[in-house]
């Protein structure tokens, strides 16, 4: 047959749904020596390697990984390609870090052939962090997306992205206009969203840089596209929502300003909210909006703390994904933005079991953006795109390592206090190695 099988052994971990805390066995399997089939890029069985060893078709050649830990590859849902060289940028607080930095180096971005570099960068730098699928903001020049979509298309992997809209309060060589900005969005829809794995996600900035005639143009697309993403942020500090009020007076509060152009629901995503009102958080849930915890982001722009408990409230719970917000957040790494998830959370007198947050970065995050039947698990029917950890990669690592006896919540638990880059040990796109750590 023309079948393309490929074949990934080695210790296989996978969430069927959200831990209630430290020690919920049942919110995962794991399989000691477990055997990932692939057929067409997609999860054709999973289980022990003793009974699917029978099952490889004759010529198959088995990728094996003795101590490696095998997860559904990482998940980011909330990333800005043309701030791969804003990050790291010193001494400014949101909208003066906007200014000095982000938008000089989003202006770039006008230029087709940097966007191709830094697409081509960005997805590198993606896979070498085990990271599979992302949800990136562009910039306003739709070419930035068309990079990107073009890359990830040429890898295998599944991103969903948008251009940004900004119609104001940015340098003139970044606005567009409503028109414009729901025109550009319109055309990349129809060019990218549900080519292959690729989707679409529409992308007003946030609503300092909106008119209510973009707001409305944005409303106007999601209308038009039942079942597309939005992305946007929302609440993230002090000056920010001052200013928002400041230009929608009759807006209840900064979650209402979007509410009234139709951009809440399941599909929405809304980077950050740190500052939400108990009837902001009342209306993310009804809508069954999406809140992005962005920890190495809040930290380094210094915008708050993050309140899991308060959103996740059993009465009115507000679904919640995790990100890196790379150029404000610090690292691509997942497994670090959820080692800083952690000290968030123990700020606020919080926690974050270990297998919460890796259930967070793999099907959590997958279930954040509707995609579970997709990607996020170990299972038949969704694409095999896999990350392999490796829990001894570093001198410190292996150290402490030494005192877990087998242990699977403790061994994750050092993995993302102690892991970044350097613990992947390879990512697999549909099955095949897109990426390998080349000096372990
Ligand atoms: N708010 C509006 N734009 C941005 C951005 O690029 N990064 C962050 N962190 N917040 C924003
Ligand atoms: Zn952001």
């Amino acid at each position: 047959s023309d079948k393309t099988v490929t074949a990934i052994r080695g210790r296989l971990l996978s969430f069927r749904h959200a831990p209630a805390g430290p020690g919920d066995g049942g919110s995962h399997r794991y399989l000691a020596d477990g055997l990932v089939l692939v057929e067409n890029g997609r999860i054709a069985a999973v289980g022990d390697y003793a009974d699917l060893c029978g099952q490889l078709p004759e010529g198959v050649a088995v990728d094996h990984h003795p101590d490696g830990l095998i997860l559904p590859g990482f998940i980011d849902t909330h990333i800005h390609l043309p701030q791969t060289q804003v990050i790291a940028s010193y001494g400014a607080r949101l909208l003066d870090w906007l200014e000095k930095y982000t938008f000089v180096e989003e202006q770039k971005y006008a230029d087709p052939a940097h966007a191709a570099a830094g697409a081509a960068f960005f997805l590198d730098e993606l896979l070498r962090n085990g990271t599979t699928t992302a949800v990136a903001y562009g910039s306003v020049h739709p070419q930035s997306v068309d990079a990107l979509f073009a890359e990830a298309e040429r890898r295998g992997a599944g991103m969903i992205a948008g251009k940004v809209m900004m119609d104001r309060h940015a340098p003139a060589a970044l606005t567009d206009s409503a028109e414009s900005g729901y025109a550009d969005s319109k055309a990349l829809i129809e060019r990218w969203h549900g080519r292959g794995r690729q989707r679409y996600a529409v992308t007003p900035r946030f609503a300092i840089t909106s008119t209510q005639a973009q707001l409305e143009a944005a409303g106007a697309l999601l209308r038009e596209h039942p079942g597309i993403h939005m992305q946007t942020h929302l609440s993230e500090n002090a000056e920010e929502i001052a200013t928002v009020r400041r230009l929608f007076p009759a807006a209840r509060d900064y979650t209402d300003v979007y509410d009234r152009f139709g951009l809440l629901g399941p599909t929405s995503l809304f980077g950050h909210c740190i500052h939400l009102s108990e009837e902001e958080m009342l209306r993310l849930s009804d809508s069954g909006s999406v809140a992005v915890f962005c920890p190495t982001s809040n930290l380094f722009i210094g915008s708050g703390l993050f309140d899991r408990a308060a959103l996740a409230r059993e009465d009115r719970p507000v679904r919640i994904g995790l990100a890196t917000d790379v150029g404000g957040g610090t690292s691509y790494s997942m497994l670090r933005t959820a080692g800083e998830a952690y000290k968030v959370l123990q700020l606020n007198r919080q926690n974050l079991s270990a297998l919460a947050a890796f259930d967070l970065m793999t099907r959590g995050n997958a279930a954040a953006l509707g995609l579970e039947s997709e990607i996020g698990m170990l299972e038949p029917g969704r694409w095999a795109d896999l990350v392999v950890l490796d829990p001894r990669a570093t001198p410190a690592m292996r150290h402490r390592m030494q005192t877990v006896g087998g242990d699977l919540e403790e061994e994750l638990f050092i993995l993302m206090t102690l892991g970044d880059d350097r613990a992947v040990a390879a990512t697999y796109l549909r099955g095949r190695k897109a990426q390998e750590r080349q000096n372990p």
